[in-house]
């Protein structure tokens, strides 16, 4: 079935498909802010319809039921899994969402290539194909670390560095040879070796710096989908991914600054050998744990509280009781602020998402360089369910996963308390010596229930 008449002429088709490229700059503005990113989710959608409907009005289609399935298919199966995901579980989404994406542009590449008689028309393929691959292993790999399916340590062995190498000589022979020939055997080649080079940049990579990397096959994606609307001849798709792509590295930039890494070093830093291997090991080393009564003894009396989120605040869905926790303290006159590290939790932002939902006010919301300060003036640093961003090893243990990465100064505080289930450690694998220090004391068990207990503890006092 062919749709034979073109609907919307190309001034129309023109118009709308500025329309759509102003509603997604629009929506990365809105994104920019938790207040506003709720409008900038919708006008991103709105974009992404507008720019569906003049597809389907201004192009000569074919197998049309072929594309209504395609799209049904993938709806039903999208839909559900985005609605139901858990919010610790959004990067694992991010990132199936993101290889999809990119394996998209690859194959549609791969279809494009015997229509491709131009060689710069080709090169665009092959780059597609190349960089879509990539993205789609790559992606892949950061599902399978996140979700835990396999180990979050580098994926290191003998020989590494130079198969890394022979495989990119691979890829660009090969590439080369596509544009030269316009051979589809050789494109698949291509493809199959994009693979392979997305598996082998990923595996090294460190659990704790695998946001980053999910960030930079981020921007590969958008790339590869930007060159894929060169192949394809359309503006719109070259808008969209050039977006994707420079805000992907925009955010990969930030996050690797906010680690105290360089992105070279963030990728191959495992194939100097060991450097980011951590330990799981949980040592048997004694500490000092409170109960609720004596932290809430220490909060109530306390003239300013820093409170530290992390990963086990959004496991526990306790949000709403911290909030109501800084709420109650507040007003017993104790100065509250919540110190968010930029890579607290999974994903960027997720502290304060976690936050905002609970209604904590963005005043009350400090980044770690305004707040790093106020720790030493802090009477009671309460860190819920966070680790590796209080980690002093940050900055004392050089060969740590997290050394070099900016830390909240959590230590400094005249008290330190930890609620946390037990004495393993966070995401990057490695023990926290705050946790034996003098001044630090842990509430065991999980946070929401820790923090309802304090918080009546409080009310109580
Ligand atoms: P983590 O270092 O992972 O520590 C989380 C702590 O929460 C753990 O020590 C865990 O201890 C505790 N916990 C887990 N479930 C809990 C529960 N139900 N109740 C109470 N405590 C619970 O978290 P963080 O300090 O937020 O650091 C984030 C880490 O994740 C960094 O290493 C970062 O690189 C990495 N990461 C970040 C992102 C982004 S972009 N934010 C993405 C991927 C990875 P117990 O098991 O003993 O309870």
């Amino acid at each position: 079935m062919t749709l034979s008449s073109e609907i919307l002429d190309p001034t129309w088709t023109a118009f709308l498909y500025l329309v759509a490229a102003v509603c997604f700059i629009l929506a990365l503005k809105g994104l920019s802010s938790p207040k506003h990113a709720r409008r900038g989710n919708l006008l991103g959608a709105l974009g992404a319809f507008v720019a569906l409907v003049t597809v389907f009005l201004s192009s000569r289609l074919e197998n049309i039921p072929w594309i209504l399935a395609a799209m049904v298919l993938g709806a039903a199966l999208a839909a559900p899994v985005a609605r139901r995901v858990r919010m610790t579980q959004m990067p694992q989404l991010v990132a199936v969402f993101n290889g999809v994406g990119g394996g998209a542009a690859a194959l549609v590449a791969l279809l494009e290539l015997p229509h491709a008689e131009d060689g710069w028309l080709r090169v665009a393929i092959v780059f597609t194909l190349l960089v879509g691959a990539i993205s789609f292993a790559g992606s892949g790999v950061t599902f399978a670390k996140l979700q835990e399916l396999m180990t979050t340590r580098p994926v290191v062995f003998a020989g590494l560095p130079v198969l890394m190498g022979a495989v990119l000589v691979g890829a660009v022979g090969a590439a080369a040879a596509v544009v030269v020939t316009g051979s589809t055997g050789l494109a698949v080649a291509v493809l199959a070796v994009g693979l392979i080079a997305g598996l082998l940049l990923v595996l090294p990579v460190g659990g704790a710096d695998v946001p980053i990397v999910i960030s930079l096959l981020n921007a590969f994606t958008g790339l590869a989908v930007a060159a894929s609307g060169l192949v394809l001849g359309n503006v719109l798709l070259v808008v969209a991914g050039t977006l994707v792509g420079a805000s992907g590295t925009i955010l990969t930039r930030l996050m690797a600054a906010a680690m105290g890494r360089s992105v070279a070093g963030v990728m191959f830093g495992a194939f100097r050998g060991g450097s980011t291997a951590g330990s799981t090991a949980v040592s048997e080393r004694p500490v000092r744990s409170s109960s609720p009564e004596d932290v809430a003894v220490l909060l109530g009396y306390a003239q300013r509280v820093i409170i530290v989120p992390g990963y086990g605040l959004a496991v526990a869905q306790g949000q709403h009781a911290a909030a109501e926790l800084a709420q109650t303290l507040e007003s017993r006159g104790v100065d509250v602020e919540f110190a968010i590290h930029p890579v607290a939790g999974r994903m960027p932002g997720h502290m304060n998402v976690l936050l905002a939902e609970a209604n904590v006010p963005y005043e009350s919301l400090m980044e770690m360089s305004e707040v790093n300060g106020d720790f030493k003036q802090a009477d009671v640093a309460l860190v819920v369910g966070a680790n590796d961003v209080v980690n002093p090893a940050a900055k004392t243990t050089p060969g740590s996963p997290i050394y070099g990465m900016p830390i909240l100064e959590a230590g400094d505080a005249r008290q330190v308390v930890f609620l946390k289930r037990s004495m393993r450690p966070g995401f990057a694998g490695i023990e926290n010596e705050l946790l034996y220090q003098p001044q630090t004391t842990l509430l065991f068990g999980d946070a929401k229930e820790s923090l309802t207990r304090v918080l009546s503890a409080v009310k109580s006092l």
